[in-house]
């Protein structure tokens, strides 16, 4: 190049340049041409047709036309920004890796969100919110793909798909749950597994207020492994500094449709920087087993949570969120989040919906945003070392990983850090028959929801849960559905269920031993064949 330029150094450059005031760029086409002005189509005379030698034309409306990418499947509303993690109380006596050691630091991206609505739905939905952290660290990206509630409504990851389309439009009349809650109670009413996470949800926790004033839970359970290669159960907590606020379902009704998103942006913006705290539960091995055999909590059950007082929480660090994205598109839409992520000390647990979103995650990525997303400067990771490996080509292949080898090569060798754990240690043998029936109903799936009812929550919260869970009924087309979730509730407490046959007017089931379950064996039938 005629300065002495290499071409990488011109392709920095030119990364750098998308953070340029308007100010400092010239007007050109995609080609880096100059153009006088952007409204000049040509024109054959005064009245004539378009040219098609009109590159500039051609090139802002292709371009146009292509500038949607696909929303998110679920989650498609959010907001995000950037900020820091440290860790304040180290945890090198559980887990090895780098980011818990004693100082550690590293940058981070959240992106906070709805669930079930599309990009452009209302922040105040009574959903689950999403709370997913990307942790630049020093040993690569560790994602936390978390919700803001500790449990969810399935342990079987083949229902994932069928109550997502429950949550979303009616196939005919493309009517969403806010007209028609029919297919929402239809679902939850033939798969009680998933009372635990309806009760969080129609209770007051169901629409925070915005997205600073909530937690963030792990939800499944993970597993940590120290530098002796021993290891434990782990469950992480994410606790807000600004305190748990919420609105109520009157309250939502008079906020904008991106109340959440200006919340947090503004805060941002203003210097009030919003910070969460991170606990972990842990539990050994041992305790798991004795867990199940005392309280029949598995702690491969998404729908379960581990009690406080038996698994106090531990503190480990403390992240901030100081930083606004300059493009939202570019910084926030186009994060990909991948529970799959995990650096050297972090591992999945055998919980089969964290086993399927392994997958599922950088599968839809791949789709979203394309193969070669990773190098996208919100999703490449930022580590001490350079990277090397030896995936290739693709569309839009950035990085391409210049002249070096693309096979294990002996002439150019590429180097390899010693296994930080022997995985032999951590992974057990698992062994015995294929279980197909995951969700099978017992007794135990109604102890937490009745803890919440009858000892977390104060009267004025019980008179909201079953005004919310009325008034959502109320647009629900099939009394079948609202008898059998009466009959699910009545599990969970009479006074609840007696409260809510009142509110309705619809006297439902007496309890769930006389049902029958299209999405679930019923463990608590009273007539053992009809399961
Ligand atoms: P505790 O009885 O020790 O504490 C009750 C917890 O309930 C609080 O710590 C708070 O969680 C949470 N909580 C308070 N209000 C609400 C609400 N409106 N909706 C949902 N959660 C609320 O907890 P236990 O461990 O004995 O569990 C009792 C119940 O608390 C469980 O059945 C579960 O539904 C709920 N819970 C338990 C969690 C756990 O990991 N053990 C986590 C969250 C909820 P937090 O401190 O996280 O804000
Ligand atoms: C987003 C699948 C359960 C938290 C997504 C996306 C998919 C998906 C495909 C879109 C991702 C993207 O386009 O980037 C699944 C499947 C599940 C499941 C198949 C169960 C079988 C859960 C659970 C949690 C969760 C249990 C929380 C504990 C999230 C979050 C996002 C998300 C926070 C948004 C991430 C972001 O902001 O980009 N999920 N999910 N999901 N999911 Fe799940």
């Amino acid at each position: 190049a005629p300065d002495g330029k290499r071409n990488g150094d011109i392709y920095r450059d030119y990364i750098d340049d998308r953070n340029a005031a308007s100010e400092d760029t010239l007007y050109a086409t995609s080609n880096g041409v100059p153009y006088p002005h952007p409204y000049e189509s040509q024109r054959v005379g005064e009245n004539g047709p378009l040219l098609l030698q009109d590159f500039h034309l051609v090139d802002l409306l292709s371009h146009f036309d292509r500038e949607r990418i696909p929303e998110r499947v679920v989650h498609a509303k959010g907001s995000g920004a950037h900020g820091y993690y440290k860790t304040t109380d180290p945890l090198d006596d559980l887990c090895l890796a780098d980011i818990f050691q004693a100082g550690k630091e590293c940058p981070i991206t959240a992106r906070f969100s709805t669930v079930g609505g599309e990009s452009g739905s209302h922040d105040c939905a009574r959903d689950p919110r999403g709370f997913a952290l990307k942790f630049r660290t020093e040993e690569g990206n560790w994602d936390l793909v978390f919700n803001n509630t500790p449990v969810f409504f399935l342990r079987d990851p083949a229902k994932f798909p069928h109550f997502i389309h429950t949550q979303k439009r009616d196939p005919a009349t493309h009517l969403s749950g806010a007209d028609d809650s029919t297919m929402f109670w239809d679902y939850l009413s033939q798969n009680p597994e998933s009372i635990h996470q309806v009760m969080i949800l129609m209770g007051d926790r169901g629409i925070p207020d915005g997205y600073r004033h909530m937690n963030g839970y792990s939800g499944h359970t993970l597993k940590l492994v120290n530098k002796k290669g021993e290891w434990v159960y782990a469950q992480m907590h994410m606790k807000t500094k600004q305190g748990i606020k919420n609105l109520t379902q009157e309250e939502s009704m008079t906020k904008s449709p991106d109340h959440s998103q200006k919340d947090l942006y503004y805060a941002i913006e203003n210097g009030d920087y919003p910070g969460w705290d991170v606990y972990f539960q842990t539990m050994t091995p041992q305790e798991a087993e004795d867990l199940w055999e005392n309280e029949k909590i598995n702690v491969f059950d998404l729908t379960h949570v581990w009690p406080h007082a038996k698994f106090p929480l531990r503190k480990v660090g403390e992240f901030y969120l100081n930083e606004n994205a300059k493009n939202y598109f570019a910084e926030i839409e186009q994060a990909c989040f991948n529970p799959a992520h995990m650096p050297p000390g972090i591992e999945p647990s055998a919980d089969p919906v964290l086993q399927s979103r392994l997958f599922s995650y950088p599968d839809t990525h791949r789709h979203r945003v394309g193969s070669n997303y990773q190098q996208l400067p919100v999703n490449a990771p930022r580590t001490p070392y350079r990277i090397g490996n030896f995936q290739r080509d693709g569309q839009m292949a950035f990085y391409n990983q210049g002249s070096r080898p693309n096979y294990l090569s002996s002439i150019a060798p590429i180097s390899f850090r010693n296994r930080t754990v022997d995985l032999s240690s951590t992974h057990g043998h698992f062994i015995g028959n294929a279980v197909t029936f995951l969700s099978e109903i017992r007794p135990e799936d109604f102890n937490a929801p009745r803890a919440l009812w009858e000892r977390v929550w104060d009267e004025g919260a019980r008179e909201r849960f079953i005004s919310n869970v009325s008034g959502h009924m109320s647009t629900c087309r099939k009394e079948e559905c609202i008898k059998r979730q009466i009959g699910i509730f009545r599990e969970v407490s009479d006074d609840l269920a007696n409260r809510l046959e009142k509110a309705t007017g619809i006297k439902g089931y007496p309890g769930i031993s006389d049902l029958r379950f299209n999405g679930t064996h019923n463990g608590m039938a009273r007539d053992k064949n009809n399961r």
